[in-house]
Parts: C-alpha cells; sequence; structure tokens
C-alpha cells in the first residue's frame, strides 16, 4: 500500500493526515499555535510557530504505530490565504506574518482603489479588501519603512512552511489569486500593479501549478520527521483545497466550509463572471479552473468565541447540547458575527457583532442557537449574492465545523433553501492538499478520478419548509441589523482598546 500526507495550515492550528491509495484516512495529527492581537483589527502569527507545529504534527504521524514503517510517497499543502510573510536577502523573517482577517488596512484598501480604478477588476477580477496581501504591503511600506528597505521576497503562509521544508521558494496560482498582484488572465505577477505601487516584480516568488513537484524534504528535516524519498508538490491555498477535498470540481458545485472563518464557493469554468458584492474570484488549485466565493470572517471563530467565554471547559459536543430542541429563531434572539470586522458582503473593519433580543429568560443554549444562526445566515448572505449573480444554487456540500453537527446541517438547508450533502470521514482542506499529492504521483490520472475513490457522500439533508419561511422572515431582519448598527459601532470605535 502507498501513502500521501496533506497538510493544512490553518489560522488556529495546522492539521496533518495520511491517506492510503483508496482514500483511506490512517492517521490524523493537529497541533495549535497562537494569534497575536494586539491592537484592535489587528491579527498577527509568527511563522516560526507554524514550521515548528507542522514538523511537530508530521512527526507525530510517522511516530503512530502502524505508521512508522510505512512510506509516504508525497506530500502536499493547504494554508490560510492572504497573509503576508516578508523574508530578507537571507531568507530570514522580518517581522510577525499579518494574516487575511487583520483589518488594519482600510486606508491602504482606499488608496489601490483609487489609484488603479477599473485596472484592478480588469486585470486581478477582484475588488480591494482589507484581508488581502497587497494592501498588507502597502501597509509596512508605509508604517515600517525599515523593515520595508529589507524586503527581498515575499510568501504566503503554506508557501513559506513548505520552504523551511524543502528549501525551494515557489507559490501557486490559487494563493497567488489572493495576493491582488496576480494578473488572472496572464497567469502572471501584474508589472502593471507592482510598478503602481513601486514593489519590485523580484519580491514575488515564482509561480508553479498546485499539482507541480517542487522538491523534497531537506535531509535533516525528512530525518526528524522519519521519512525519506518523499516527493514534495506545490498544493493550494485552504478553500480552494477544501473545493477539491469536497469534489467541487465542475459547473454546479458549491460548497460551504466552515473552519476559523466561513465560505461559500462556487466552481466556475473561467474568469468571466461579474461579481457583486465584494465576492471574490480566484484561481482553483485544478488546472485551468476557477472558483467565485464570499468570506464571513468570523464563522467557527465566534463559536469558539462563545465556547471559550461560556463554557471553557466543556467541549464543543455539551456546548451544544439542547440546541436541536430549541425552535428556529433561538427564542427572540438574532446575533450577527462581525467579531472582526465583514468582508462579504459588507468589506467593513469597523461593523462589530450584535446580539439583539436579550430576555432575562434566555439561557446559554438560546445565544448559542443564535451564534450558529447567524453565521449561517451571514453565508446566507453570499448565497443571496451568488444567486442575484444567475447562479441556480439546489445543492451545497457542507464541510468544517458546520458538518460536524447533524443540528447545524438541517439549520443550513433551511436557512439556504437547498439539500445539505454530509461527507463520509470529512476533512476538510487537507484531504484536498492530499489528493494533489495522489494525482502529483500519478496514482490518478485526474482530481475527478481521485475524487470518484477518496470521497463518499454520508448524508443529505433536506430543507424543512416550515423552519424554511421562520428563516425567510428572520433573514431579512438579520440584513436590517447592518444598516441599524453601524453608525453605533463607529461611534464605539474610539473606545476600543483591546
Ligand atoms: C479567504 C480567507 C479565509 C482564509 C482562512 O479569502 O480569507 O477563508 O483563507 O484560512
Amino acid at each position: 500500500m502507498k501513502y500521501v500526507m496533506g497538510i493544512d495550515l490553518g489560522t488556529s492550528g495546522v492539521k496533518a493526515i495520511l491517506v492510503d491509495e483508496n482514500g483511506k484516512v490512517c492517521c490524523e495529527a493537529s497541533k495549535p499555535y497562537r494569534l497575536i492581537q494586539d491592537k484592535p483589527g489587528y491579527c498577527e502569527q509568527n511563522p516560526e510557530d507554524w514550521v515548528e507545529q507542522t514538523i511537530a504534527a508530521m512527526k507525530e504521524l510517522m511516530t503512530r504505530q502502524p505508521v512508522q514503517r510505512l512510506h509516504v510517497e508525497g506530500i502536499s499543502f493547504s494554508g490560510q490565504m492572504h497573509g503576508l510573510v516578508l523574508l530578507d536577502e537571507f531568507r530570514q523573517v522580518l517581522r510577525p506574518a499579518i494574516l487575511w482577517n487583520d483589518t488594519r488596512t482600510t486606508a491602504q484598501c482606499t488608496t489601490i482603489t483609487e489609484k488603479l480604478r477599473d485596472r484592478l477588476q480588469k486585470i486581478t477580477k477582484n475588488h480591494a479588501l482589507e484581508g488581502f496581501t497587497l494592501p498588507k504591503l502597502l501597509w509596512v511600506k508605509e508604517h515600517e519603512p525599515d523593515i520595508d528597505q529589507k524586503i527581498d521576497m515575499f510568501l504566503l503562509p503554506k508557501d513559506y512552511v513548505r520552504f523551511r521544508l524543502t528549501g525551494a521558494i515557489h507559490t501557486d496560482y490559487s494563493d497567488a489569486a489572493g495576493t491582488l498582484l496576480l494578473d488572472i488572465s496572464g497567469q502572471t505577477w501584474s508589472q502593471e500593479i507592482c510598478q503602481a505601487f513601486d514593489i519590485s516584480l523580484h519580491i514575488c516568488p515564482p509561480l508553479v501549478s498546485s499539482e507541480t513537484e517542487v522538491g523534497t524534504l531537506l535531509p535533516q528535516v525528512a530525518r526528524e520527521i522519519g521519512i525519506k524519498d518523499t516527493k514534495v508538490f506545490a498544493g493550494g491555498a485552504d478553500n480552494a483545497c477544501g473545493a477539491i477535498g469536497a469534489g467541487i470540481l465542475s459547473s454546479g458545485h458549491t460548497l460551504c466550509s466552515i473552519g476559523t472563518s466561513g465560505v461559500i464557493l462556487s466552481y466556475e469554468e473561467n474568469h468571466n463572471r461579474e461579481l457583486q458584492g465584494n465576492l471574490h474570484l480566484f484561481h482553483h488549485a485544478k488546472k485551468d479552473a476557477f472558483y467565485t466565493m464570499g468570506v464571513t470572517l468570523s464563522a467557527g471563530y465566534s463559536l469558539d468565541w462563545t465556547k471559550s467565554l461560556l463554557a471553557p471547559n466543556e467541549s464543543f459536543k455539551e456546548l451544544l447540547d439542547g440546541v436541536a430542541d430549541v425552535a428556529p429563531g433561538a427564542n427572540g434572539l438574532l446575533f450577527t458575527p462581525y467579531l472582526v470586522g465583514e468582508r462579504t458582503p459588507y468589506a467593513d473593519s469597523i461593523i462589530r457583532g450584535s446580539l439583539i433580543g436579550l430576555d432575562s429568560r434566555h439561557e446559554r443554549v438560546h445565544i448559542v442557537r443564535a451564534v450558529l444562526e447567524g453565521i449561517t445566515f451571514s453565508l446566507n448572505e453570499s448565497m443571496a449574492l451568488f444567486r442575484q449573480a444567475g447562479k441556480e444554487i439546489d445543492t451545497i456540500v457542507s464541510i468544517g465545523g458546520g458538518a460536524r453537527s447533524k443540528t447545524w446541517l438541517q439549520m443550513q438547508a433551511d436557512i439556504f433553501q437547498t439539500e445539505v450533502i454530509q461527507l463520509e470521514n470529512e476533512q476538510g482542506p487537507a484531504l484536498g492538499a492530499a489528493m494533489l499529492a495522489a494525482v502529483g504521483c500519478g496514482w490518478y490520472q485526474s482530481l475527478e478520478a481521485c475524487a470518484d475513490q477518496f470521497i463518499h457522500q454520508a448524508a443529505v439533508f433536506a430543507p424543512n419548509q416550515q423552519h424554511v419561511d421562520v428563516y425567510d422572515h428572520l433573514f431579512r431582519l438579520y440584513q436590517s441589523i447592518y444598516t441599524s448598527t453601524r453608525d453605533i459601532h463607529a461611534g464605539l470605535e474610539p473606545y476600543r482598546s483591546i
């Protein structure tokens, strides 16, 4: 039997899985790392933590019995998107990485929009949003000129980890698309955008496609982890890899993925779709394919936050106990998950969350149900934009935190008004990374052939018409919260000190 390893460098931690050639996940290991949130809107991580914990997770996989003696033929990566890692000429990290959910760059986004006007959409197919990489580069230029002078290369998070494991520097198109520096049609770094902001093209890493073999593990890393003669493949952005791992490989397929962020993502054959309301259009990690996507910044993060406040010593299962017995509407409570601002449909770094309708008879379980509903309503705003753009969505594959609870899966079906598919033994983006390695190793002719073998449906949740009607009404109330609270949150901003 042959094996591949898939590694997903997430925001709360890294996950490594070992998969055999039949698609059976034999073993998994996860390791956490910390977020650095020194100021309101700031969100950073230490790239060294990623490297240490990735090696620790790989090592843990390889020391478990009976994995010890197995031959791992290939490894590939998935990673949190957009994060800015800066290296000097000696390949030393210049400052902590600025992450996708850091919203300090509103002013830089305005500059980009004003300077490039319609050229930005034409070249990158996207709007300037705080989470993307270019605004972060401009922020460093403006606020940390000493560091800016030393920049010799920028990398995205998984590309930095892969570099430390292999010594080779690359990025792939699915991650490069999230930088706002990629010419999507030309499949090159945009000279025009680099020139407009005085960015040297040579700080942009070489581009490869996701299934490209980029090298092998450095001897000391291979020894430490306990593997040898393993091919390393480039891999892709976490949402692209999540889509591969869920079989989103042709038109008409749509994904709901809930990690720290939450996304609604839909496959596109080409990059011609006109997008409204801050939807994104990026390269897929499948060659020559694309996807459109809306992003809720704090999806799983809102539930983590709720747990840390209300049930720090309980499991998620215990936190969700009783939620199924509360009727849709959480007993008159509405939650908006804008804990760090929002991306889709409102790109807004000032807005914050609300819990509306609190009553002295409310209990913890009502708040937990309202949080699940609020996260799902937020994702439904992206669904609404897709539908406005003419996409017909009647089925959605759900992965991540939202796929681990039957109550939440049913809630998705009722709020999205689609059938919701749960997968067997779902592994999220790590499985997509493993599939890229499996295809790269030549086990399968295509990702589609690999998906036939690796991905299986477990259950389908159909909308319940009574709940659909209730949620339809509640969704409209939910949507009114943004405009009704925008000014209040702006007024509160000067009082935020953490
Ligand atoms: C996508 C985005 C997030 C991160 C999470 O645009 O910012 O989904 O990729 O890891």
